[in-house]
């Protein structure tokens, strides 16, 4: 198995680049060693997302590419092995069959870690693709190999699949019901990260505050207790965990916000849309005033909080009310980063099924109104940080020499003139200028 070269192609949302990482982990095992592009590359995995249709068919456009450059091998005598893995072969691994019958092996988000069994079945049988889609009875986190560090902030997934059942999304149907790790397992994988060179951990989970992890005595424990936990990690200075379903947010997590110094000012809590018709449709368990309720009591924990969310426009039946309910909700809020989509219809959803769809044009106004006041408030804020001194986390080199990136604890992007043995490590830095996406700064 020496010398042969994998290349992962990562599609969506944190929780599969952090699966990546452990694919690539798996593979590294196995004796592969990473490629620095798809052309140099004897195994080639994309791992994809489904959540809009824009995703799900960019795997499939770019998949035809990659047969091109397959063939392209084969006539240097070169074998290629295709995979495809996550959210898309959950949902349509049949299509995947017939529209990339090249695909030498298709496995669900939660089977990645039967890979070994699967590319030894390849190496047996040539030409026969695997398709696994199982929502198997084992763990897979049970069955990976130990990960290592991504740098100075690593991904930690505590909590994967949802049964929220939001009436637009796919997630519960390709990552399954909810599952939470227990919490030894994850102390455990947490020491081994910060050991290794991470000082911040982003806790992640498709509905991350449902986390319900069993502790040693067999006793459910909730993220408030888990981020408690990890708080005390010697060397671990920053904690983030996300996404979170604002009807669980409960004053047990809230107080994290006041008593936990690690735990990062910056919470994403989506909220969808502000009109609580629409909230209703789309089976949200939270009204706009529920969730202006929480964010209240979040603040008085923390006044330095501040939030980002998710937004969708043109849901079915969304009127022009509804529409204003959601700017109105942006201006409530002043959220800081925010992420806005149109809706797309996803088959196998209830909202796909629903009459008074709306046309193409007014989600396109729409999603440009919203996104011109989301942007004006994030450069508003931005603007509010030159002067300030912020600890940035700088984890990769800039575009210009002697140039690093990082980011603040509200997450923004920020570059700074540093040596290279500032990577991965924690500088106070005077924030000199601010844009929309990125803020300069210099250390002090
Ligand atoms: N578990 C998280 C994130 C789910 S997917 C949560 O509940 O917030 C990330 C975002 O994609 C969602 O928050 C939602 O805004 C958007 N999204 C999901 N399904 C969508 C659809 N069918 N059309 C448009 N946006 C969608
Ligand atoms: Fe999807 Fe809703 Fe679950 Fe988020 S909470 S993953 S939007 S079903
Ligand atoms: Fe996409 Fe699956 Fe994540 S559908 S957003 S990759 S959970």
């Amino acid at each position: 198995m020496s010398n042969k070269k994998y290349y992962i192609k990562t599609f969506g949302c944190q929780m599969n680049v952090y699966d990546s990482n452990r694919i690539a982990g798996i593979l590294q095992n196995l004796g592969y060693t990473e490629a620095s592009n798809a052309k140099s590359a004897d195994l080639i995995i994309f791992n994809t997302c489904h959540i809009r249709e824009k995703a799900a068919e960019k795997v499939f456009s770019d998949l035809g590419r990659i047969y091109l450059l397959k063939q392209e091998r084969a006539e240097q005598g070169l074998d290629t092995i295709i995979g495809v893995v996550g959210c898309v072969v959950q949902a349509e691994d049949e299509q995947i069959a017939k529209r990339a019958p090249f695909v030498d092996f298709a496995t669900g988000p939660l089977t990645y870690h039967r890979l070994p069994e699967i590319l030894a079945k390849i190496a047996r049988k040539k030409g026969q693709s695997i398709i696994d889609t199982e929502f198997p009875a084992e763990a897979k986190f049970d069955f990976l190999p130990e990960n290592k560090s991504q740098g100075g902030c690593s991904f930690l997934a505590i909590q994967e699949g949802c049964d929220n059942f939001c009436t637009y999304c796919v997630v519960p149907y390709t990552r399954g019901v909810e599952y939470s790790r227990p919490v030894d397992e994850v102390i455990k994988e947490a020491r081994r990260l910060v050991k290794s060179g991470s000082c911040e951990l982003n806790l992640l989970g498709q509905n991350v505050n449902s986390y319900h992890g069993e502790d040693g005595n067999g006793k459910e424990r909730n993220l408030a207790y888990l981020l408690r936990q990890l708080a005390e990690i010697d060397g671990l200075e920053r904690i983030r965990y996300t996404t979170s379903y604002p009807a669980d947010v409960d004053d047990d997590l809230i107080s994290c916000h006041h008593d936990i110094k690690k735990l990062m000012p910056y919470l994403h809590l989506p909220v969808q849309s502000g009109s609580d018709k629409i909230l209703k449709a789309m089976n949200r368990r939270h009204t706009s005033g529920d969730y202006l309720k929480i964010i209240e009591k979040l603040k008085k924990a923390n006044p330095d909080l501040r939030m980002s969310s998710d937004f969708i426009v043109g849901f079915p039946g969304e009127e022009d009310k509804d529409f204003q309910a959601t700017l109105n909700i942006v201006k409530e809020v002043g959220y800081i980063q925010a992420f806005s989509f149109k809706y797309s219809r996803r088959a196998g959803t209830p909202a796909a099924l629903m009459p008074n769809q709306v046309e193409e044009k007014i989600k396109k106004e729409r999603l440009n109104i919203l996104q011109d006041m989301l942007f004006s408030y994030q450069l508003n804020f931005n603007k509010e940080c030159v002067g300030k001194i912020m600890p940035v986390l700088f984890e990769s080199k800039g575009r210009h020499k002697g140039q690093l990136i990082g980011r603040t604890p509200y997450m923004q992007n920020l570059h700074a003139e540093l040596s290279n043995d500032c990577l991965n490590k924690i500088i106070n830095v005077q924030v000199t200028e601010a844009t929309t996406n990125s803020l300069s700064g210099k250390a002090v």
